[in-house]
């Protein structure tokens, strides 16, 4: 379906007027916490603002770090491990009564100095064991989920055989992949196991050529009888760019066919390209979401929907896709003093009140 632009912002407006969106109230806006949803956090915000601890407290059912299980935080050097922030963000959860997914064990990004030196097969594959070995090990029984390997899929893809250019990928060939999800399941094998990647929720090329990617890529996984329970949909949405309702709703039904779970990992919208009414945007904003969460869970709900952070005030999209206009960017469910905007009524429509 094609979303006539105009059309939505006037729609959107009128909605706004008579408080509803989607025939959900907008202003009475869904308090309490949402089974299966959650967001990504850091310890030092979450230590920092009351406000986001209790809004965190008060929305979610779950948590993820943003950082503090990536490498450059667990591994100060290549014989070190430093689980204390982790650490301290499940002792949050568990004293909440949240649980906490893991993200993440094998990435492109993010790796730290020392694992420059790792420049052949062989360290590169001990490296890799040693970090899933020693990290999954410590955190046994305490997580739900696992990104097992995170943005395995090339930005843009030539063919759908593909696979990310990284440190892993360049001295272990895809193989990687395999062997990653293969030692996390003989470390936890109860933990749920996720294959994470982002920009397949659009309408384009690229985001056609990247599912194309995933499919191929999950499809060889299972083939091959590698142990692989979910496909996390990062969903860090693009404001401007209509949602491939038809195309997602598709590949998602396929992965279910095959037996995997389909989460949502990441959610956000990017609005860097919307105009600067911030009453539309916010319109818009919900209504990117509305889409992509009618379109894979029209037959089978989510059970797992996480934003990435949860209030305005803090989410990576200001540093990373900073407005031109210099106005405050909207990614998310709350806004920067922790109200909720239109985004929070739809996670309230795909999920039910916490019991
Ligand atoms: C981002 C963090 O939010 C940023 O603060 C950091 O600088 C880079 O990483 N996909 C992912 C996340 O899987 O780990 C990324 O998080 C956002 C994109």
């Amino acid at each position: 379906m094609k979303i006539n632009r105009r059309g939505l912002i006037a729609g959107g407006l009128a909605a706004i007027a008579s408080g509803t969106l989607n025939g959900l109230p907008l202003h009475a806006a869904s308090g309490g916490r949402r089974d299966g949803y959650g967001a990504a956090v850091t310890l030092a915000d979450l230590q920092a603002d009351v406000r986001l601890r209790d809004a965190v407290t008060r929305y979610c059912t779950q948590i993820v770090p943003v950082y503090e299980l990536k490498w450059p935080t667990l591994r100060p050097s290549a014989h070190m491990f430093d689980f204390e922030k982790a650490d301290a963000l499940l002792d949050f959860a568990r004293q909440n009564n949240l649980t906490m997914r893991g993200h993440n064990l094998v990435w492109y990004a993010d790796l730290p100095e020392w694992t420059r030196q790792i420049s052949d097969a062989s360290s590169a594959e001990t490296a890799l064991r040693d970090h899933i070995s020693t990290v999954v090990a410590h955190y046994r029984g305490k997580l739900t989920s696992w990104d097992v390997v995170n943005e395995a899929i090339p930005e843009f893809p030539r063919k759908s055989t593909e696979r990310r250019d990284s440190l892993w990928l360049h001295l272990l060939g895809s193989n990687y992949i395999r062997m990653a999800f293969r030692a996390v399941a003989e470390v936890d094998p109860d933990v749920q196991l996720t294959l994470n990647d982002y920009d397949i929720e659009s309408v384009g090329e690229r985001f056609s050529a990247r599912r194309a990617a995933l499919r191929d890529l999950v499809s060889e996984l299972l083939d091959t009888g590698t142990p692989l329970h979910a496909v996390g949909l990062q969903a860090h949405l693009h404001g401007e760019l209509e949602i491939d309702t038809e195309g997602l709703a598709k590949c998602v039904a396929e992965f279910r066919a095959w037996g995997l779970e389909v989460i949502v990992t990441e959610l956000d919208v990017d609005d860097q390209k919307l105009a600067a009414s911030q009453a539309v945007r916010d319109m818009i904003v919900a209504k990117r979401v509305d889409d992509v969460l009618s379109a894979i869970s029209s037959d089978v709900p989510v059970r797992s929907i996480l934003t990435w952070g949860l209030s305005d005030r803090y989410s990576w999209i200001n540093q990373m896709f900073p407005r031109g206009d210099h106005l405050p960017n909207r990614p998310l469910p709350l806004d920067a003093d922790f109200q909720p905007k239109p985004f929070m009524n739809v996670i309230s429509k795909f999920t039910r009140e916490a019991t």
